[in-house]
């Protein structure tokens, strides 16, 4: 629905969880870790949008080595368990992954079975390496055994907005992480 009510968008911030001071100060140590992981290496980060789009642009200017960004575009449906999911790739890489270690850069990881199927997708077109970086990891909501290789922040089971995720494709540009008010 098309909000153009600035009183009732604010109402929808409950509280801030995480600062925007906040993230870049762990941004930054993510760099670093990156750096550390990869030089020497053909390095793709890979984003997947819509959430990741503001913690890419600002992870990879931490990054001070070599790399290339890649997006992709997902959709993905599921009907009960996760082996019954399916992934509908609606914006793809231009790399020849191959040739590259990638890291996907994600915002969320909540339950985990949309990026346990754009991994394994991923993982078949046999990149030199394949890790997961994720902004926010929300552990108690995990239903795919799927494990980040490095996570900015452990959040609990809250419904967060700000800094690129959404609530009905609204509140992606606020420049801290929220708790919306359900
Ligand atoms: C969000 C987020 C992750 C996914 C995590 O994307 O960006 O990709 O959900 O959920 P899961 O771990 O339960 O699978 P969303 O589908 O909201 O699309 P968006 O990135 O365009 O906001």
């Amino acid at each position: 629905m098309i909000q153009t009510d600035k009183d009732a968008y604010l109402s929808g911030i409950e509280r801030v969880l995480i600062s925007g001071g906040e993230i870049q100060q762990e941004i930054r140590k993510a760099g670093k870790w990156i750096d550390m992981s990869y030089a020497g290496k053909p390095l793709l980060l890979v984003s997947i949008l819509k959430g990741a789009f503001i913690f890419l642009a600002d992870l990879c200017r931490a990054v001070t080595i070599p790399c290339e960004v890649g997006f992709m575009q997902v959709q993905s449906y599921f009907a009960g368990t996760v082996s019954s999911g399916s992934v509908d790739i609606l914006l793809d890489l231009q790399q020849d992954i191959s040739q590259y270690h990638v890291l996907i850069v994600e915002d969320i990881i909540d339950t985990g079975r949309t990026l346990s199927l754009v991994a394994e997708k991923l993982r078949s077109r046999k990149p030199l390496s394949l890790k997961i970086l994720t902004l926010l990891d929300k552990p108690e909501r995990r239903e795919a055994d799927l494990r980040p290789d490095y996570a900015l922040f452990t959040i609990p089971d809250v419904f967060v907005i700000g800094y690129g995720l959404d609530c009905g494709e609204y509140y992606r540009n606020l420049p801290d992480i929220a708790v919306y008010r359900t």
